[in-house]
Order: structure tokens, then C-alpha cells, then sequence
């Protein structure tokens, strides 16, 4: 009986295994992908080697214990470039905190759509330009949100409004038409 369960438990855990690796490549290449559309002139992204099994050992990297990306901290990098659609396959993300940098284009869409653990999102003190999406606004548990500082403009979708913690001041934009 034994015997024969073995090479099933073996097939079983082979499988786990594999389905584990494959998510964090996912967000491996998420990570690479924005790694790829920001300019970093003080290298603070250098330990972002995508030959290793996971990034959980990268730097301003969290993960929880299934190796899953929580947090992003880049706070205050003097970071520029834009932050790509891909940022939505983190998908157990809890924490991103770009502020402080100099982060240009729009906030995308899937930031809202996909992340739905999101607690934390901090983009202030950057160079944000568009519309804010309204996808931002179906983040259920989102806490904190602060875009001040930076030149988003249009109405604030109003499912914003339930955040506890919502700074939109300082972009000349909010409240008129885009452009
Ligand atoms: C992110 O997910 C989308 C949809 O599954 C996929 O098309 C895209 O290639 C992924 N991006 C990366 C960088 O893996
Ligand atoms: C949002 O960011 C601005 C700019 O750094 C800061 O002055 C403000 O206190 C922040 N708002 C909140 C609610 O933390």
C-alpha cells in the first residue's frame, strides 16, 4: 500500500513545488519590468538580479513566507522613469511606496484592479501626470493613499473618499480637466 502512495506524495510535492516557483517568476519578471522603465542613478536597484529563484532577497523587497512580494519600499531614491502595467501582477502586494522619487507618466489602471491587498500607496513628491484612475477607488482595505506633489489632474474618483488617509493637495490639476 505504502509502496504504491510513494511515487503519488513524490508527483504531489513535485507539483507544489512548480506551481511556487512559477508564481514568483511572475512576479520576478513584474519587478524586472519596472526595474526596467525607472532610471536609477544611484544603483539602489543593483540587487535586483532576476537569475535568482525569487527576489525575496532583494533589496526593498518584503515577501511574506510563501515567498509572495509584499511590500516595494523606494522611498526617497531620486528614482525617475514610469511605472509600467506590469506593477499589477504583484498581486499580494500590501505596500508600495514610491514617494519621494521622480516618477513621471500616469498612475496605471491595474494598480487598482489587480492589487487588491493593498493597504499603503504612497506617490507623493513625484512628477505623476494624467488622470487619477478609478480603479484606485475599488481597492477595498486601502488606508493610506497620498498623490500630493504632483501634476494629476481631473475629478477625483469619488470612491476615493472612503480612505481613511487621502492627501490629494498640490496637483494644480485635481478638480479641472486634463488638458
Ligand atoms: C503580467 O500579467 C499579464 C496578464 O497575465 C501578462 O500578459 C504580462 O506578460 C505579465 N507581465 C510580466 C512582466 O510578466
Ligand atoms: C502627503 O505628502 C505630503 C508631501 O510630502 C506631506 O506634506 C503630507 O503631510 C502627506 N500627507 C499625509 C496625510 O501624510
Amino acid at each position: 500500500m505504502e509502496a504504491v502512495l510513494v511515487p503519488f506524495v513524490f508527483v504531489f510535492i513535485a507539483l507544489i513545488l512548480q506551481a511556487g516557483e512559477v508564481k514568483s517568476n511572475a512576479e520576478e519578471e513584474a519587478l524586472t519590468s519596472l526595474r526596467n522603465s525607472l532610471a536609477d542613478p544611484n544603483n539602489v536597484l543593483a540587487s535586483w538580479d532576476p537569475t535568482l529563484v525569487t527576489p525575496c532577497t532583494w533589496f526593498h523587497i518584503t515577501c511574506n513566507s510563501d515567498n509572495r512580494v509584499v511590500r516595494l519600499s523606494l522611498y526617497e531614491n531620486k528614482i525617475e522613469g514610469t511605472i509600467p502595467a506590469d506593477i499589477g501582477n504583484l498581486t499580494k502586494l500590501m505596500a508600495l511606496d514610491l514617494r519621494a522619487n521622480s516618477i513621471s507618466g500616469t498612475i496605471p489602471p491595474s494598480l487598482g484592479q489587480n492589487l487588491q491587498s493593498l493597504t499603503f500607496l504612497g506617490l507623493e513628491d513625484n512628477r505623476l501626470t494624467g488622470q487619477v484612475p478609478h480603479e484606485l477607488g475599488n481597492i477595498p482595505n486601502l488606508k493610506f493613499l497620498n498623490i500630493s506633489n504632483n501634476n494629476l489632474c481631473g475629478f477625483l474618483p469619488i470612491e476615493l473618499l472612503r480612505v481613511p488617509t487621502l492627501d490629494w493637495s498640490n496637483n494644480p490639476g485635481i478638480g479641472k480637466v486634463c488638458p
